[in-house]
C-alpha cells in the first residue's frame, strides 16, 4: 500500500476538523499492515485511525495514521444457547448491530447507530443506553506495532471499565486491533432498565419486545438528541460522567440549594453515585452555547460541537473553559472522553 504525503484528515474525523496527516495509508489486511510498518521504520509516531468518530485533533499529525479498512463479518460458531459473531476492525460498528438485529440475535440492539468501527469498539468498551461491548465480547485479535505479532485478547485481558480498557491505558498506541468476535444470545435478554429507553417503548407502544424493535427505539432516541456528524461536526459525549461520594452529592444538594428530585444521579453502590456531565454544564450556563464555529450543543449539553470551520484547538479551549467552570461551581473534576490529539 502507498503511503500518501501531507494528507488531509477533515473527511476522516467526525469533528471536521482540517488537519494534516504527515503520512498515511490504508491497510485491508494483517500482511498490508506489517508490510507497511517496515517499509515505514523511520516514522516512529503511528496512530490507527478507524472512523475518527472519537477523536480531536488539535493540530497537525507529525507521524503515519494508518486507516484500518478491514472488512467481512460472519458467524464462525455456535453452541446451545450463542451465536459468535466475528467482524473485522474495518467494519461500520452499526453495519454489525444490523447483521445482528436482522437475524434476532440478541445483545448489541442497544448499541445501534453508535459512529465509528468494530476496531475502535474495545477501545472505551463502548456503550449506550444500559449496554456495554464488555457484555457482548467474546475475544480480539490485535497486532503488535513493535513486534509485529498477533496477539488474542479474552474479556479479562482487555480490563474492561467504564469507557475504558487496557488499550487506553497500559497498551496505548502498542496494537492494532484487527478483528473482534462477539458472543450473542440466541433468546435474547432484554435489557431496556435505561429510563429514556423504556420511555420511548411506550411512546412507540411496543407491545411485544423484540430484538428489532429496542434497535428501533434507540434509533429513535439517537436522533432526537445527538447531532448527527455528517451535519454538525462532533464526537459525541466530550467528557465521562463523573463517579462522586455520597457526601458530594449530599454537598451538591445543600451548597447548590437544589432539591433532591433535580439533582439526577445514578447509584452505583452504597458509597458511589454516577452524576450526568451534560446537567452540570448545563447548570453552568454552557448549553446552547456558540463562540465563533465551537459550541456546546443545544440539545445535548455533553456534545460539543463544531459548526463549521472551528479549530481543534478551539474545541479544546472551550472544553478547558467548561472544566473549569465545573470545577469551581461543584467541585468536580470532569474527564475528557474524546481521545485529543
Ligand atoms: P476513532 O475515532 O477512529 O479512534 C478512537 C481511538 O481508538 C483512537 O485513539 C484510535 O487511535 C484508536 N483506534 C481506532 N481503531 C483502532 C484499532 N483498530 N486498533 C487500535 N486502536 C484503534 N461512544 C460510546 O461509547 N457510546 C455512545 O453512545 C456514543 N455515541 C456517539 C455519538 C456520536 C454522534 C458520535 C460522533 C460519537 C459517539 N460515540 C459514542 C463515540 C464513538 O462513536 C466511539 O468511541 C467509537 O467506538 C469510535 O470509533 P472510531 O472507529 O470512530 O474510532
Ligand atoms: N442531562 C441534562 N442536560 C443535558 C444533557 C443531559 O440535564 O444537556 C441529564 C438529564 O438528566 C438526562 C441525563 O443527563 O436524563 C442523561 O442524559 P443522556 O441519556 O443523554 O445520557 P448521558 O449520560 O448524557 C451517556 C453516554 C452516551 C450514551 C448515553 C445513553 C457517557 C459519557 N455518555 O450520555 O455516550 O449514548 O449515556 O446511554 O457516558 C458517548 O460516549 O459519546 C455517548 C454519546
Amino acid at each position: 500500500m502507498q503511503v500518501q504525503k501531507d494528507f488531509s484528515l477533515k473527511k476522516y474525523n467526525t469533528f471536521g476538523i482540517a488537519a494534516i496527516a504527515k503520512y498515511y495509508s490504508t491497510f485491508f489486511n494483517q500482511d498490508e499492515l506489517r508490510s507497511i510498518i517496515e517499509n515505514s521504520k523511520n516514522i516512529t509516531t503511528k496512530m490507527i485511525l478507524g472512523g475518527g468518530s472519537n477523536i480531536l485533533f488539535t493540530q497537525n499529525y507529525d507521524g503515519l495514521v494508518l486507516k484500518n479498512e478491514i472488512s467481512g463479518m460472519s458467524i464462525i460458531n455456535e453452541d446451545k444457547n450463542y451465536v459468535y459473531v466475528k467482524a473485522g476492525g474495518g467494519v461500520k460498528w452499526h453495519n454489525l448491530v444490523m447483521f445482528c438485529v436482522n437475524q434476532n440475535l440478541g445483545g448489541l440492539e442497544n448499541l445501534s447507530l453508535i459512529p465509528g468501527n468494530v476496531g475502535a469498539s474495545p477501545m472505551q468498551n463502548i456503550g449506550a443506553y444500559g449496554v456495554e461491548i464488555k457484555d457482548v465480547f467474546y475475544e480480539l485479535e490485535a497486532f503488535h506495532l513493535k513486534e509485529k505479532e498477533v496477539q488474542k485478547f479474552s474479556a479479562d485481558d482487555c480490563r474492561f471499565g467504564y469507557r475504558d480498557s487496557v488499550f487506553k491505558n497500559k497498551y496505548k498506541d502498542q496494537f492494532a486491533i484487527l478483528n473482534v468476535t462477539y458472543r450473542l444470545r440466541k433468546d435474547p435478554d432484554f435489557n431496556i432498565s435505561y429510563g429514556a429507553l423504556h420511555a420511548e417503548l411506550e411512546r412507540m407502544k411496543i407491545a411485544h419486545l423484540t430484538v428489532k424493535a429496542i434497535s428501533d427505539a434507540v434509533i429513535s432516541i439517537r436522533t432526537s438528541k445527538l447531532p448527527d456528524p455528517a451535519v454538525i461536526g462532533n464526537a459525541g459525549s466530550f467528557f465521562k460522567n463523573p463517579v462522586v461520594s455520597s457526601h458530594k452529592l449530599y454537598e451538591i444538594h445543600r451548597l447548590h440549594d437544589y432539591e433532591e428530585k433535580n439533582v439526577p444521579f445514578y447509584k452505583l453502590d452504597e458509597e458511589h453515585f454516577k452524576i450526568p456531565a451534560g446537567w452540570l454544564i448545563e447548570k453552568c450556563g454552557w448549553k446552547g452555547y456558540k463562540k465563533d464555529d465551537a459550541g456546546c450543543y443545544e440539545k445535548q449539553a455533553l456534545v460539543l460541537v463544531n459548526y463549521g470551520k472551528a479549530s481543534g484547538k478551539e474545541i479544546y479551549d472551550l472544553s478547558e473553559e467548561i472544566k473549569i467552570s465545573v470545577r469551581e461551581k461543584f467541585g468536580i473534576d470532569l474527564e475528557r472522553e474524546v481521545n485529543i490529539l
